[in-house]
């Protein structure tokens, strides 16, 4: 895509990026709270999962995402992954000081600290996440008595990209995941990845009905409300952008959002970050 293509977009655009499908939770319950804006989205099809790759990794791709979306004009970034918020939100930060920029543990953490009635709080991520210890620093900022506990759940990302969201495959591997957790009398569990509340009727169903789910993209939501200047679009507008072929992307993305969409864009996001870098676009 050329500059001159990029410089007629309309805008500004609220943008959000994850590893894959996982950013389409939390893009179909921003559109909901935000019906007037126009918005952004990348999802690194070509590299998922990011949840098992080292943080140096994580935070490359996570600069390389960062630096495509912020070519548009944005009112701000959202980091729709919970792994790239665990890790590399300090980098990011650092790459983009000027531009707002959004991630899903602190809203997730505020929301289950308010959810919890015994202070016992499960957390379910990729192992990326659950390593950093992101939520349990989060949680016990705002409340140091809460017991945290942890379990990074590798399988439920490619269910989710593959689209398997129900059924007996699902339900043997939630099961295997959660029965030694549910074990713990915890009161809450947190889908500390984007791509979990694809699997939430599963992790419900396994976990019972009277344990609190909480996902982070509801109050991720109402805290972007609340912190930056967002504007109004007459013709609001979604594009999507992955970094492989977009086709499975699309079944699932039309499914969550409920909505049509364009046909994603594709583009080779690694190849035009260097290019960039060599100056040669
Ligand atoms: N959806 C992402 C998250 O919230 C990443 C999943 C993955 O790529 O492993 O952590």
């Amino acid at each position: 895509m050329d500059r001159k293509t990029l410089s007629t977009m309309a805008g500004p655009y609220i943008a959000v990026f994850d590893s894959g499908v996982g950013g389409l939770t939390v893009l179909a319950q921003l559109r909901k709270t935000f019906p007037k804006h126009s918005f952004l989205y990348l999802g690194d099809t070509a590299r998922v999962p990011y949840g098992t790759k080292s943080p140096t990794m994580v935070i490359r791709y996570a600069l390389e995402s960062a630096w495509f979306l912020s070519r548009y004009p944005l009112d701000c970034l959202v980091i729709g992954c919970n792994t790239v918020s665990a890790v590399a939100i300090t980098a990011l930060k650092g790459a983009y000081p000027d531009l707002p920029i959004l991630e899903v543990i602190n809203p997730g953490a505020q929301e289950a600290v308010e959810t919890t009635k015994n202070k016992r709080v499960l957390i379910l991520g990729t192992e990326g996440t659950i390593a950093s210890r992101a939520y349990q620093k989060a949680i016990h900022s705002l409340d140091a008595e809460i017991e945290v506990f942890g379990i990074a759940c590798n399988l439920f990302v490619p269910l989710a990209e593959e689209g398997i969201l129900d059924g007996p495959i699902c339900k043997m591997i939630a099961q295997e995941y959660l029965q030694d957790a549910l074990k713990k009398d915890i009161d809450t569990i947190v889908l500390g990845c984007t791509h979990y509340p694809l699997l939430r009727k599963v992790i419900q169903e396994i976990a019972g009905e009277n344990i609190q789910i909480v996902d982070s993209a509801i109050s991720l939501a109402k805290r972007l409300k609340t912190s930056f200047a967002l504007s109004e679009q007459e013709k609001p507008r979604l594009r999507i952008f992955t970094t492989d072929l977009p086709h499975r992307f699309m079944k699932i993305a039309s499914l969550f959002l409920e909505e049509n969409i364009e046909e994603p864009t594709h583009i080779d996001l690694e190849a035009m970050f260097y290019a960039a870098e060599r100056r040669e676009i």
